[in-house]
């Protein structure tokens, strides 16, 4: 007969700021991707975690349930606080397939030059750092263009 399809498993992303701590230091941020190596392959969650000097923005994408699962362990990490979603929704396909977690500094002073984002990707990503909710939809092309 039919192979049992499961139509709950939705494939979502989910994209939170958080304050970093001024002892979150970068050994010890190498050691948060460490753990990241170390779950998220089990999670099957993937994404990348942007870090400036005062801020975090991760963008974690996978199975709805594993990621919201993980949002509310590592919201409790003493590393950040003031964790705030920015939002939550649903993905056709995987923007970072292959990655446990990928990793780059950000300067929030210098957005424009690290990278080719437009007027308008400029301001969605200065929202996304301020923790507004926005309508979404284009966050993971912005996200995907800091790599
Ligand atoms: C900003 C930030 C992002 C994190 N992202 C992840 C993550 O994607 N996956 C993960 O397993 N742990 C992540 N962590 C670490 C978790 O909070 C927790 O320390 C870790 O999962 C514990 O791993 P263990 O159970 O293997 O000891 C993150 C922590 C911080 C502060």
């Amino acid at each position: 007969m039919f192979k049992h399809l499961n139509v709950n498993t939705m494939l979502s992303y989910l994209v939170y700021v958080s304050q970093r701590n001024s002892k979150c230091t970068q050994p010890e941020i190498d050691k948060i991707l460490q753990a990241c190596q170390r779950n998220n392959t089990h999670n099957d969650a993937t994404g990348v975690l942007l870090y400036s000097d005062k801020r975090f923005v991760q963008y974690l994408e996978g199975d709805y349930q594993k990621i919201t699962a993980l949002y509310d362990k590592i919201k409790l990490d003493e590393r950040h606080k003031n964790v705030r979603l920015v939002h939550i929704g649903n993905i056709q396909d995987r923007i970072f397939p292959s990655w446990q977690m990928g990793a780059k500094e950000f300067n929030e002073d210098n957005i424009n030059f690290l990278t080719n984002l437009s007027k308008d990707e400029s301001k969605l990503f200065e929202n996304i750092v301020a923790g507004k909710e926005t309508s979404g939809n284009n966050i993971p092309a912005v996200i995907s263009k800091f790599f």
